[in-house]
C-alpha cells in the first residue's frame, strides 16, 4: 500500500506481504529433483504467513481519521447483510466447485446447500467473515495473530499438510519502507518498493522509454507497442534475475533505475525487429482472481494506492472453519526451482528463493502520480505480472498520450513478461498493428483481458476544489464511487 498525506507532502509504503513460515526452506517443493509445484499452489503447504491484517491496522491507526470500528463497519455490514453475487465472482465460483468442495470452510461459504455454486445475482452471506471482522473492529490485528483465530489458522493449515505455526503467526509484523521514487518528464511518481517487483519494474521501463517522443508516434501504434514489448523484455528479465525480498538479498536497484542501464538497454533494441529473448537475459495468463486493487483520493487531497491479494483463485483453497476467512498461495509467487515457471508463468533465480521467514516477490504495484507536489493520479492492478504492464501503460496513456482515466484504462494493452517469448495482445488492438507487430518479429497471442486496473485522476484543483474522474476496469466489471 502507497499513502499520500497532503500535510506532508509526503508517501508512505507499508509492506505487508505473506512471509515463508520458519519451517519454510530452500527445496521444500522438490520431490525427487523435480518441482512439485502443485504443493506450492494448493493445501497447506502453499500458505504464507498472512500479512493483511497487521497492515490494515498498520495503515488505519498510523494514517487514518477514523477508527478501526469505523473502518470495518462497511464490510461488516456486507458480510452480516449479504450483497449480490457479481458475474465475475460467480464464473470462478463455475470454474473451482469442485476445489470449493473439498474444503469444508469454503464450501459453507461459496456453495448451496445443493452444492452448487451461487449464481450471479444470488444473495452471498459472509456471517463466520462478519464474527471475525467484528474483533477485528473491536481489537485490531492481534486475534488474527495470537489466541483462538491463530489456533484456528494453524490448525486448518495442518489439517491440509502445511507446517505453518502460531509462532509463525506470532512473529509476523507489517513494515513501513521508504516508497520507490521515480520521475517522468515533469511527473513524480512515488510506488511500491521490493519486495514487490512491481514499482520497480515500472520505473525500469519508463527510464527506457522516457527519451522516445511516444506521443509523436502515437497511442498503440505499432512502433509505441514494439518498443514497450522490448522494455518490458529486458526489465523481466531482470525482474527474474535480481529481486527479491530486500531482507534477504541485495536488490540493485540503483543500478537498474540508473541512466547507464537505461542506455544500454535502448543500444540493444532494435527499432524494426523484435530480438529473441535471450537477447535480454511461459506466459499464461493465470487465472485473475485472487487480488483486488483500490485507488483513493479524499477531499483534502491524500491518496492511497493500495492492491491486495490471496494470489490466485480462492488461494491455497484452506478455509479457516468458521473464521470465513480464505488463506493465500502466496508461496507460489517464490521461485521454487531455479527456471520453473510458477502459477503466472514466471521464473526466477536465487534472489527470489524460498527461505525462512522471507517474502516471495511481488508484482503489485500500488502507485501515486505527483505533479507541482499535488497527486495527479493514482493506480494499480490485478493480473499476476499483468499488473505491471496495465498499470504501466495506464499511466503511459494518462501522462504521455493525454487520454482521459476512464479511455486510458478502457484502451486495449499489450503484456510481454521475458519468458515465454511472446507478446499477450487484447482483441481491442487493431489488426493492422497486430500484422505490423507479427512481421518485426513478435509472436503473438490473443489475449481476453490483460489485468484489471482501479485509476483515479485529479483533474484540476482550484479554489479549495478538486475535480477528480476515476475509472473500474471493465474487464472485471468494477465500479467508481464517490462519497
Ligand atoms: O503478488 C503477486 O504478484 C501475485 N500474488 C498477484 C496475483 C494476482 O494478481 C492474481 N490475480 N488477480
Amino acid at each position: 500500500m502507497i499513502v499520500y498525506l497532503a500535510d506532508e507532502g509526503r508517501a508512505h509504503a507499508i509492506d505487508y506481504r505473506e512471509r515463508a513460515p520458519a519451517s519454510a526452506h530452500r527445496d521444500m517443493y522438490i520431490r525427487d529433483g523435480k518441482a512439485d509445484t502443485k504443493a506450492s499452489r494448493r493445501g497447506g503447504l502453499a500458505v504464507g504467513i498472512p500479512g493483511e491484517p497487521a497492515g490494515l491496522e498498520l495503515a488505519i491507526t498510523q494514517f487514518g481519521s477514523l477508527t478501526l470500528e469505523e473502518v470495518t463497519a462497511p464490510a461488516l455490514q456486507l458480510a452480516t447483510e449479504g450483497f449480490p453475487v457479481e458475474g465475475h465472482l460467480a464464473k470462478q465460483l463455475e470454474a473451482n466447485t469442485e476445489a470449493l468442495a473439498a474444503d469444508a470452510e469454503l464450501a459453507a461459504i461459496f456453495l448451496r446447500e445443493d452444492g452448487r455454486p451461487y449464481r450471479e445475482g444470488d444473495k452471498l452471506q459472509r456471517l463466520h467473515l462478519a464474527d471475525s471482522l467484528q474483533k477485528f473492529a473491536k481489537k485490531g490485528s492481534s486475534p488474527f495473530y495470537a489466541g483462538a483465530i491463530a489456533e484456528d489458522i494453524e490448525t486448518a493449515v495442518r489439517a491440509r499438510g502445511g507446517t505453518l505455526t502460531r509462532s509463525d503467526l506470532g512473529s509476523y509484523k507489517a513494515l513501513q519502507r521508504p516508497p520507490l521514487a521515480t520521475g517522468y518528464g515533469d511527473w513524480r511518481l512515488v510506488t511500491m518498493p521490493p519486495p514487490s517487483s512491481g514499482g520497480g519494474t515500472i520505473a525500469q521501463v519508463l527510464s527506457v522509454l522516457e527519451p522516445y517522443d511516444l506521443g509523436e508516434l502515437g497511442q498503440n501504434s505499432s512502433t509505441y507497442l514494439h518498443l514497450l514489448a522490448e522494455s518490458l523484455k529486458a526489465a523481466f528479465s531482470d525482474r527474474a534475475k535480481f529481486y527479491g525480498d530486500p531482507d534477504f538479498v541485495d536488490v540493485p536497484l540503483a543500478r537498474l533505475l540508473s541512466p547507464g542501464h537505461a542506455a544500454a538497454v535502448r543500444t540493444r533494441i532494435s527499432s524494426v525487429r523484435a530480438l529473441p529473448s535471450a537477447a535480454y537475459g511461459n506466459v499464461d495468463g493465470g487465472s485473475d482472481s485472487g487480488t483486488t486493487h483500490i485507488s483513493v483520493v479524499d477531499k483534502d487531497g491524500n491518496a492511497v494506492a493500495c492492491t491486495t491479494s490471496v494470489n490466485t483463485a480462492f488461494g491455497s483453497m484452506v478455509g479457516v472453519p468458521n473464521r470465513g476467512i480464505v488463506l493465500n498461495n502466496t508461496m507460489d509467487d517464490f521461485s521454487i526451482q531455479p527456471g520453473v515457471a510458477n502459477a503466472f508463468g514466471l521464473v526466477g533465480n536465487e534472489a527470489n528463493s524460498v527461505a525462512a521467514a522471507k517474502r516471495p516477490l511481488s508484482s503489485m504495484s500500488p502507485t501515486i502520480v505527483l505533479s507541482k507536489g499535488q497527486v495527479r493520479m493514482v493506480a494499480g492492478a490485478s493480473g499476476g505480472p499483468m499488473i505491471i504492464t496495465s498499470t504501466l501503460q495506464t499511466l503511459l496513456n494518462v501522462v504521455e498520450f493525454e487520454m482521459s482515466v476512464e479511455d486510458a484504462v478502457t484502451a486495449p494493452r499489450i503484456h510481454h513478461q521475458w519468458m515465454p517469448e511472446m507478446l499477450a495482445v487484447e482483441g481491442g488492438i487493431p489488426e493492422p498493428v497486430r500484422d505490423s507487430l507479427t512481421r518485426r518479429g513478435h509472436r503473438l497471442r490473443p489475449f481476453s483481458a490483460i489485468g484489471s486496473v482501479q485509476a483515479v485522476e485529479v483533474i484540476g484543483s482550484s479554489g479549495g476544489k478538486r475535480t477528480v474522474r476515476a475509472m473500474s476496469d471493465p474487464r472485471k466489471g468494477g465500479v467508481a464511487a464517490a462519497y
